[in-house]
């Protein structure tokens, strides 16, 4: 495995490659449900291509852009096991320059919900996935769809700026118990993690409810609500959008997309189910 921390040696490195390219962008501190998308990039593509940059225009003041778990050694010992071709580490000063021009989150999807909550981070978030997309040049780039509105913008900008990678959403994964990976699950103390099973438990029930024939988004955020209020700390949102995130009345079976964001102690989690 080639690592660069540069964008030269990451440029050369990146054109000496033959053949298809998957590539897996990533804020490092890798877990299982990382390794299923640079699995998923390996079965499907001749190369792989990993990036680990945190990305600081993403972060709002006040978020945990310092405390951001970061664990170089560890990340690099994973990429190398799992088959990784070229790891890209940059710094900043690598990825952002002096008064850039910059790409916006629409103004419309990307500005409710997370957006809502986060205003400013799709923004941050759709320009270094632009940057590192155009580095990559990569035939298929995977995310989680864990992140679910991030994955429909990122759709988006492809879309709307006629690149030519093919992006692959790839299914959230969970602990045992229920929890969907997160690097910020390791913020949690133990009473915290058992309070934040609430979100997988209400997304369950909301499946359950979407199975016996419930259609009806109020009487399915209702049930979720009951399941999660005694547990977090802050409940931010349960929504049901559809697939371009417009906020649905009824649940569309294919079409539908059940989220969840709620505080627990300090750590901001959230879930979704897609149905
Ligand atoms: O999902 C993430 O880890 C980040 O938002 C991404 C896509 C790597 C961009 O920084």
């Amino acid at each position: 495995m080639i690592v660069s921390r540069t964008y030269e040696e990451f440029a050369q490195h990146r054109d000496g490659l033959k053949g298809s390219i998957g590539f897996v962008p990533t804020m490092g501190a890798l877990h299982e449900g990382h390794l299923s998308l640079i699995r998923r990039a390996r079965e499907e593509n001749e190369n792989v291509i990993v990036s680990i940059f945190v990305n600081p225009t993403q972060f709002l003041a006040g978020e945990d852009l310092d405390k951001y778990p970061r664990r170089e050694e560890a990340d690099r010992r994973i990429c190398e096991l799992a088959g990784v071709d070229l790891l890209y580490m940059p710094g900043v000063d690598q990825i952002y320059g002096a008064d850039e021009l910059c790409i916006g989150a629409p103004k419309l999807r990307g500005y409710i919900l997370e957006g809502a909550r986060r205003p400013g981070h799709f923004d941050g978030m759709l320009q270094v996935v632009m940057k590192l997309l155009n580095l990559s040049r990569a035939d298929r780039a995977y995310f989680g769809k864990k992140d679910a509105q991030q994955l429909i913008l990122i759709e988006q900008m492809v879309r709307d700026y006629f690149m030519t990678v093919n992006v692959v959403g790839c299914e959230i994964v969970r602990d045992p118990d229920g929890l969907a990976l997160s690097s910020r699950n390791v913020y949690l103390s133990e009473e915290q993690r058992r309070r934040a099973l609430s979100l997988s438990r209400a997304l369950k029930r909301a499946g359950k409810l979407v199975q016996s024939g419930e259609m009806a988004s109020a009487k399915i955020l209702a049930a979720m609500e009951a399941i999660l209020l005694p547990e977090v700390d802050e409940l931010e949102y349960v929504a049901v959008v559809d697939r371009a995130f417009r906020p649905l009345e009824r649940i569309e079976t294919g079409n539908s997309i059940v989220l969840v964001a709620a505080k627990v102690g300090t750590t901001r989690l959230i879930d979704n189910l897609w149905v």
